[in-house]
Order: structure tokens, then sequence, then C-alpha cells
């Protein structure tokens, strides 16, 4: 891996910018360009895992590909599979790993959403058998039942001693516009209730969550030994000796109707998928 500069990287020949803006996707991404949303520090951490036991590796979000080039570069898996809502392959990605010989070692799929327990339980059976997970990255909604349901779903399919990342936790922590107004999530609850379950799992169930990394970009949870039933769910997992954690729904002095938020939904979705996507959770909504 080599640093061009702060914000770009040469992976085996391919470019991976770090970028965030508005137009970075379609500016920076082409045949062997890639855009990675993560951090310099986010960068160093999976690279801190090189050279450990992540031969088999899950991850949600794709986006444009850049963390899959970066997690296969970094870590050389033997299996890789991301999968992502979205449904639209990304050409540059398929050229990529044809050209690299690593189309099938690493596997992609499009229109897949995390909160559809059954199709990730298929499609975990369907790449990788009985054979249990070393790493899941969860880099997808960054909501709290969408994010809860794939913990649920994908942590038991852990090793003792795998790990489970979730990027961006503590987005309602965030300062600037994250604190505006509770923010463009403000009538989502926060996933910081998942991040305390997880650390209170940790001090009932070691056996089940033995240890709960928590930095300010991610949260890294390492597997117990427990043997996980299927419909396993982590808000059944801790104690608390009759005291309650849960969040407080937010107060809203504003409008009833979440205007603003569903435009700032809408233009993100437009962003990341175009008009079917639009289309395709406005059907959804009405449950057409
Ligand atoms: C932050 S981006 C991923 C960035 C990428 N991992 C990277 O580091 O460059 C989030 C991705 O999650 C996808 N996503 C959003 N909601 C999702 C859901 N419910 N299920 C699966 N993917 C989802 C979006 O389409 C988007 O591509």
């Amino acid at each position: 891996m080599i640093w061009e500069s702060d914000t770009k990287l040469v992976l085996d020949g391919a470019v991976v910018e770090l970028d965030w803006t508005e137009g970075g996707l379609a500016r920076l991404c082409g045949p062997d360009r890639f855009v990675l949303q993560k951090t310099r520090e986010m960068v160093s951490y999976y690279a801190s895992l090189a050279g450990s036991r992540c031969q088999r590796v899950l991850e949600a979000g794709i986006l444009r590909g850049g963390s899959v080039v970066l997690l296969d570069q970094l870590l050389q898996p033997q299996h890789l599979v991301a999968f992502d809502l979205s449904p639209q392959r990304l050409p540059d990605l398929d050229a990529y790993l044809l050209h690299r010989g690593a189309a099938e070692r690493v596997r992609l799929h499009f229109g897949v959403d995390q909160s559809d327990t059954r199709t990730l339980r298929r499609l975990i059976l369907a790449e990788f058998g009985q054979e249990p997970l070393d790493l899941v990255i969860d880099d997808a909604s960054h909501l709290l039942p969408e994010t809860r349901a794939t913990f649920n779903t994908v942590f038991p399919h852990l090793r003792p001693g795998g790990l489970y990342v979730i990027e961006d936790w503590g987005w309602a922590h965030w300062p600037g516009t994250w604190q505006d107004q509770g923010g463009p999530w403000a009538r989502h609850p926060s996933l910081t209730q998942l991040v305390l379950e997880l650390v209170m799992t940790s001090a009932s169930r070691p056996d089940v969550v033995t240890d709960v990394l928590v930095r300010r970009d991610i949260v890294t949870v390492t597997r117990g030994p427990a043997v996980l039933p299927e419909g396993f769910d982590i808000s059944r997992s801790y104690l608390t000796a009759g005291r309650r954690f849960a969040e407080e729904p937010r107060r809203d002095h504003g409008s009833r109707f979440p205007l603003p938020q569903v435009l700032r939904r809408a233009q993100w979705v437009w962003r990341h998928e175009g008009a079917r996507g639009i289309a395709r959770r406005v059907a959804k909504r009405l449950g057409l």
C-alpha cells in the first residue's frame, strides 16, 4: 500500500481516493480508480489486521468499491463477500477483479437489504457454507434497526475470536450539521443504543461478546465461544438488574411532517441510487 498523498492510495496499480464530497464519486471513479469513504485512521485500523486470521470476510456497503479493493489488497482473504442495497453492478469493480483473477474469490451481491435477514442467511450459506467468518464489516445504512438486524443475523456466523466491525456508529454525536435540529437523521434512533447493548453484553455474557473496542469512528466486537442459536437477539443478551438503558425518543418542537429530513434522504437516495432507488422506496412505503 502506497500513500501518494493524505487522501490518495495506490493498491496493486489501482488508485483509491478518500472522499466524501458531493461530486467525488462521479469525478474520482473510473477504470482502476475507486472512491473510499473511510478516514486514514480507519485504513490504518484495517492495515493492522493484515496478517491476522482474516480469511473469510463479509462486508455490508460497497458504494463504489473502494473498500472492496482496500480489504482485498490489505487482507488478501481467501473469500471476500460484499453486498449493497443498490441494485446496480459496478463495471469498473468487476473489471478490476477480473483483471486480477479475483472474480471467484471476491464476490459481490447487489440489491441486498441488510435488514432482510432471510436473504442474508441464504447469502451466507451459499457463499461460506458451514465455514465460520473471521471478519464482518458493517458500513451500510448506519441506522439502528437495519444494523441490529444484520448484527443479530451475522454475528452467530463468526468464529470465536472473530471480529465484527460497525463503522460510523457515532453520527448522533458528530458536531456541525449533525447537531442542527437533530441532524439529517433526527427521526432515527441513534446507533449508540446498539453500542451500549454490546458493552453491556460484554459484562453479562463474555462468552457471547468477549471484548468491545469503541473508537470515535468504529466499534469492534470480538465474538466469544458461546453457541448462538438462530434467532439470536443482542437485546436479550445482557442483564441490567432491572434498570432501563433505552434511548428516549427525540422531542420535536417543529412540524410533525419531517420535510427537511425527507428531502435530505431523497437527495441522498437520488445521488446513490438514482430515480429507480426513489421509485423502489416510494413503492415499498406505499406497500406496492
Ligand atoms: C458509506 S457507503 C459504503 C462505503 C464503502 N464501504 C467505502 O468504504 O467506500 C454505504 C453504502 O451502504 C449502502 N446501503 C445503505 N442502506 C443499506 C441497506 N439497508 N442494506 C445494504 N446496503 C445499504 C448504500 O447503498 C451505500 O453504498
